[in-house]
This record gives structure tokens, sequence and C-alpha cells, in this order.
């Protein structure tokens, strides 16, 4: 089984994932940390040095490679996976994986993502909060269509991380 978290930039996929995985006992993979690994680069050195369009090449030849192997995982995409070229089919047609959405409002994104937009290249050119919560909500409000179609939805904004872990169990 492949168990994976989509959601948007700050939405703790990766957090989740990780203490999902060791529950579970699976292995753990972050899709942006692997093609990092994969690329010797940051996330942002590719967008920086290469641009988006070749980001959203790797990150979809890489999903690719993941989703080959047999091996149970949990696996965090990047918040943009779903919504570019046919990952998003790739991964509703794999039988083996369980697709989740962690949902999130758009003030808590925001909180979480002010202090940290230095690293995430789509919004490190964002100078206040309130820039952020409008961005986030045009950005949102276009990604929704790709997060909706989860298999399973889940509400994150008054749960703890104990909560999340036994909702998805
Ligand atoms: C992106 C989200 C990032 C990373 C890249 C693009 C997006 O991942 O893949 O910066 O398009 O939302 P996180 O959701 O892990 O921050």
């Amino acid at each position: 089984m492949i168990v994976v978290l989509m959601g948007y930039m700050g939405s703790g996929k990766s957090t989740i994932g990780k203490d999902l995985a060791k529950v579970l006992d699976y292995r753990f993979l972050d899709l942006d940390e692997y093609i990092s690994e994969k690329e010797n680069a940051t996330i942002k050195d590719i967008f920086d040095s290469s641009g988006e369009i070749y980001f959203r090449k790797k990150e979809n030849h890489y999903l690719n490679e993941i989703l080959n192997s047999q091996e149970n995982k949990v696996l965090a995409l990047g918040g943009g996976t779903p919504c570019y070229g046919r990952n998003l089919k790739l991964l509703l047609d794999n039988s083996q994986v369980k697709l989740f959405y962690l949902k999130l409002s758009i003030p808590l994104l925001a909180k979480r993502l002010y202090n940290e937009r230095e690293k995430r290249p789509l919004i490190n050119h964002i100078s206040s909060e309130s820039e952020l919560v409008e961005f986030i909500g045009k950005h949102l409000f276009e990604r929704t269509y790709y997060y909706n179609q989860a298999q399973y939805t889940i509400d994150i904004d008054n749960k703890s991380k104990k909560e999340t872990l036994e909702t998805i169990l």
C-alpha cells in the first residue's frame, strides 16, 4: 500500500507522514526531498536555475519512479504535485494508492507559512501576512479542484497531530 498525503504548502504533509510511517512501519518518502537528493540541489535552487516547468517535469518523473515500486510506503507530495500534468490521474489509477487531502484553512496556512516563505519559491516574494492570505486564497481556489479528488479528506484545523493520525489510520 502507498499512503499518499496531499495538501497545500504548510499543511503538515511531511510531519504527519513521518509519524504515520513510524506507526505503520512503512518507509517514509517526501517527494521534494527525493527530487532534491536525485538532482543534488534544493527545490529553491532548481526553481532559480532551471525554472518551474523544469521542476514540474522532474516532479512527474520521480513521482512515476516512486509509484512504480511495490514497497509499502507513506509518500508526502509537494503542494502542487496533483495539480500538474497527469500526476493526479497516475495517483488515482494506481490500485496501491490511498490518497488523503490534509485540509487546512487559509488563515492557519498563512500563519504557518509566513516565517518559512524564504525556502518556498512560490511565496518568497511576499512581504506581509495579509498579502500571503490573499495569495493563498487565489491559489487554493485554483487547486481545490484537484485536492477535492482525494479519496479521503481530513479537515485538520481543529485536530491535534495525534487526532489527525488516528483519523488517517
Ligand atoms: C510547491 C510546493 C512545495 C514544492 C515546490 C512547489 C507548490 O512543496 O514542491 O516549492 O507548488 O505548492 P511543499 O508543499 O512540501 O512545501
